[in-house]
């Protein structure tokens, strides 16, 4: 399980962007994305899906849709993060986030180390549009499950701050 129902939420508004030039094809069907909608769905009230290929401008237009007209509180990308040629997903966020958010990106890094020393081979970046998260993942279903589990008690928060309110932050948010 990747969020306790007990805790709370319900009221964010998710972005899940699935990167493959496979499923675009139509040659393999997107595992990643529903796994994602999956672990959010506690704190979810609406998804919005997107599957793009492994080209950056049609990455970065599809982060940029969710965040400005969908109004996504966080967007999560699964793909393209690793060492392949055409692996553009960290690029194309970087190309359309206003600021960086380090700390999560090296946090599922370093929490997904304990479970593979692959986990060194994603490249994948967080930032921030506006009011909106974006968080790279790794392309398989496992990956995702593994990744959202490190980050998802922070999101409430992580939004809350977003919106310009700081007052819970010495309160009891996740650990
Ligand atoms: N992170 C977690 N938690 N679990 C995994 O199985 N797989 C790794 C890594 N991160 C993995 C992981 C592997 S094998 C690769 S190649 C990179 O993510 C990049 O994956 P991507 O190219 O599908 O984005």
């Amino acid at each position: 399980m990747c969020y306790d129902k007990r805790k709370g939420g319900g009221n964010l508004k998710f972005g899940i962007i699935c990167v493959s030039d496979r499923c675009f094809r139509g040659e393999c069907e997107d595992r990643s994305g529903p796994a994602i909608a999956q672990c959010v769905a506690p704190l979810s009230t609406e998804n919005a899906y997107r599957l793009v290929p492994d080209e950056k401008e049609q990455i970065s237009a599809a982060i940029a849709e969710l965040a400005d007209d969908f109004g996504a509180d966080v967007i999560f990308t699964t793909g393209g993060t690793g060492f392949a040629p055409r692996d553009v997903t960290p690029e194309a966020t970087k190309a359309v986030i206003d600021r960086e958010a380090p700390g999560i990106a090296e946090a599922i890094r370093a929490q997904s180390l304990a479970i593979t020393n692959k986990a060194m081979l994603s490249r994948a970046v967080s930032g921030l549009r506006g009011k909106t998260l974006i968080v790279n993942l790794p392309g398989s279903p496992k990956a995702v499950k593994e990744s959202i589990e490190v980050v998802i008690d922070v999101l409430p928060h992580a939004v809350e701050t977003m919106s310009g309110n700081t007052q819970n932050c010495g309160g009891n948010y996740g650990k």
